[in-house]
């Protein structure tokens, strides 16, 4: 059963709960992915500038926009890449993303991470080591909100919103200037339930936007799908592990963006299954028993950003916190 629920933003516009992610999502697979996805119902497709396959995803909607869709019909989300967070860059990297993806407009624009990096042609500029990506320490997300509000203001973006935000970045950019993010996109599934933000989110009328919701795409670590205690559940339904951890997102008010390059998962994901009480009991507390788990750590990549975003123990030591501008 695909009910392809929306549910409604802060500011009027309508997010479909199930949409596709295209993180790692291979140029020669990703416009496959998307037009199976299309065609298939989904009308919510998550992309960003760094996934650097957007002329791709592009690509499909060429194909897809109108015989298969109306463009309004379609909600798009793309991200504002760390290495144009200065203000008078925001425009150009929005309008970068438009002509990648061939659209108009998008329905949702958010800043990726709370974090600047120096700004240039690099998407990851580095320190002179090498080792470490290069921070701007200068710009703060109140600064790059601020262009946010501006492009929507103007008219060139449907909805606008936040992503890897914690519930002090969030204080900082509404205090400072009024405007609430529509969206915050975190990393949320059973092992990292995010009750805080949940709560936070709720008291502020943000809507949470679910990423890795089957537990990551990062290779080398075993995903939440591949875990005994979820194939359990879904066995009970007849369903797919992945069915379940969608379905256990959606309960809690998410909107869910699992990626897949592969057909018949990218359907199956899409068709959406009704957790009883207990099943979702049960798959929350995965997280009692197995601990907290966040995949997404900037702290740990090659090269490392050197700031402390989450509170993570992996974070500990991290030269800079995130600049809220004050
Ligand atoms: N805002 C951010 O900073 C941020 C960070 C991470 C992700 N995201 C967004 O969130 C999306 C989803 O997160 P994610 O890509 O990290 O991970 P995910 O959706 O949790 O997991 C993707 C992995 O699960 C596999 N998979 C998909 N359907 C499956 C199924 N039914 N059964 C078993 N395995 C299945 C995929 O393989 P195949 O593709 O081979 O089928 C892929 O390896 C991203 O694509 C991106 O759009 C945003």
């Amino acid at each position: 059963m695909s009910l392809n629920k929306t549910l409604t933003l802060n500011d009027g516009n309508k997010i479909p709960q199930i949409g596709l992610g295209t993180w790692l999502s291979k140029p020669g697979e990703v416009a496959n992915a998307v037009e199976v996805a299309i065609k298939a119902g989904y009308r919510h497709i998550d992309c960003a500038l760094i996934y650097q396959n957007s002329t791709e995803v592009g690509e499909a909607f060429k194909k897809t926009i109108p015989s298969v869709v109306k463009r309004e019909d379609l909600f798009v989300t793309s991200k504002l890449w760390n290495n144009a967070h200065k203000p008078e860059l925001v425009e150009a990297a929005y309008n970068e993303t438009l002509q990648e993806l061939g659209l108009e407009y998008l329905d949702l624009y958010l800043i990726h991470w709370p974090v600047a990096f120096k700004d240039g042609k690099d998407l990851v500029p580095k320190s002179e080591d090498g080792k470490q990506a290069a921070l701007d320490r200068q710009t703060s997300i109140v600064d790059t909100w601020k262009a946010l509000v501006k492009l929507q203001k103007e008219g060139k973006v449907k909805s606008i919103g936040v992503s890897n935000f914690t519930t002090d970045d969030l204080d900082a950019v509404i205090n400072a200037t009024g405007v609430t993010p529509a969206v915050n996109q975190i990393e949320a599934h059973p092992l990292l339930p995010q009750d805080d933000l949940v709560a936070y989110a709720k008291s502020k009328n943000i809507h949470l936007t679910a990423y890795s919701p089957l537990g990551n795409n990062l290779n080398g670590k075993t995903k939440i799908v591949d875990y005994p205690q979820v194939s359990e559940v879904a066995k009970k339904y007849n369903a797919d592990p992945a069915q379940v951890l969608v379905a256990w997102g959606v309960k809690r008010g998410y909107s869910v963006i699992p990626k897949s390059v592969t057909e018949s998962r990218i359907k199956s994901n899409f068709d959406q299954l009704e957790l009883k009480d207990e099943d979702y009991e049960k798959v929350t507390s995965l997280y009692k028993e197995l601990g907290k788990v966040r995949f997404n750590v900037p702290k740990t990549y090659v090269p490392f950003w050197d700031i402390d975003i989450f509170g993570e123990e992996a974070e500990q030591g991290a030269t800079y916190k995130v600049n809220r501008g004050n």
